[in-house]
Formats: C-alpha cells, structure tokens, sequence
C-alpha cells in the first residue's frame, strides 16, 4: 500500500503528534491541511469564531495541498474535535478533494466530548471507510493524552 496521512492541528499539536506516530509506524507520508487564514493563538477567540463558523456551515479556504492524492491508495485522515464534529478546514478537504477508490480511515483527537466528527468524515468521503479512533487528551485543550498507548498502538497497528 501507498499511505499518506491528511491532517490539521491547530491548538496544540495533539493531533500532528498522533499523525507522526502513525507515519513513524506505517511508513505512511503526512501532509497538513493549512487554512490560507491563520485562526490565531487566543484559544477563546479560535472557540468564538469556530462555533459561529460550524453552525453557520463556513468552509475556510485551505492552502493547496503539498502532496498529490493520485498517488496514493490509502488516506488517512486527522481531524482535532471542533464543536463536536471535524475542524472546517477538514472539511474543506474532505470537499475539495474526492477520495474515491482509496481506503479510508480516520482519527479525531478530543477533549472528551468526540461527538459525531468521525461520523461525519465517514458521511462526507466517497472512499472505501476502514476503520476509525478517537484519541482523548485532556478537557481543556491540553496535550495530557488519556487513551492509552496500548489502545493507540493497536489501532495504528491495524492500518493496511
Ligand atoms: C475551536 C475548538 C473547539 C473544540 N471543540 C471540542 C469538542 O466539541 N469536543 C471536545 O472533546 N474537544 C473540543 N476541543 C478540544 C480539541 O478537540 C482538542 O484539544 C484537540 O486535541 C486539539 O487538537 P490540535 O492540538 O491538533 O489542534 C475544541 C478545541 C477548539 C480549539
């Protein structure tokens, strides 16, 4: 398989950290989804402007991606838990970009409230979905991860 994991991290790297395990255990390649606009480090105004853009269904322009998809069977996704569903800017590529033909899969980080973001990534693709995880740290944004490493590593583990 050719494996590329797709990601965004916006808060505090919790969910490039998972994206780096995974490509350090599969081989898989990373690419970050990037927004064209930055949301800023105040965690209260990036909570504010991302629950205004969710309900109001915004999709933020992303930056093209650095990789080219056509090269790869399998997608992984990452996406951290934004209002209980996948950042916009996951959104945006799961929009712009048709995974069908690949294999899928997906993993949220979360602050313990997951919510339905992986089953919205699953409604959006058009790829083949395999599997997914939910990956929790702590509840207030922190980069304390509370699944544990053998739970994790299983998972990563049964990415083909
Ligand atoms: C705008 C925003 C909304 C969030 N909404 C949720 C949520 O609905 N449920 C939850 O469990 N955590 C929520 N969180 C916490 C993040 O999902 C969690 O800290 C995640 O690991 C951050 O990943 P990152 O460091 O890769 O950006 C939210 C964080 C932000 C910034």
């Amino acid at each position: 398989m050719k494996a590329i994991v797709i990601y965004y991290s916006q808060s505090c790297g919790n969910t490039r950290k998972i994206a780096e395990m995974i490509g350090l255990t599969t081989g898989a390649d990373l690419c970050e989804i990037q927004t064209a606009e930055d949301y800023g480090s105040d965690y209260d105004a990036v909570m504010s402007k991302a629950r205004d853009e969710i309900n109001s269904g915004f999709i933020p322009e992303i930056k093209p991606l650095t990789a080219d998809l056509s090269q790869y069977d399998t997608v992984i996704i990452g996406t951290p838990t934004w209002w209980y569903t996948m950042a916009p800017a996951v959104r945006a590529f799961m929009r712009q970009y048709d995974l069908t033909g690949k294999r899928v899969y997906a993993f949220q980080t979360h602050g313990g409230q997951p919510g339905r973001a992986l089953k919205d990534i699953r409604m959006l693709s058009k790829g083949e979905n395999i599997g997914d995880f939910a990956v929790e740290f702590d509840s207030m944004g922190g980069s304390n991860m509370k699944t544990t490493l053998d739970e994790l590593r299983a998972w990563i583990a049964a990415i083909q």
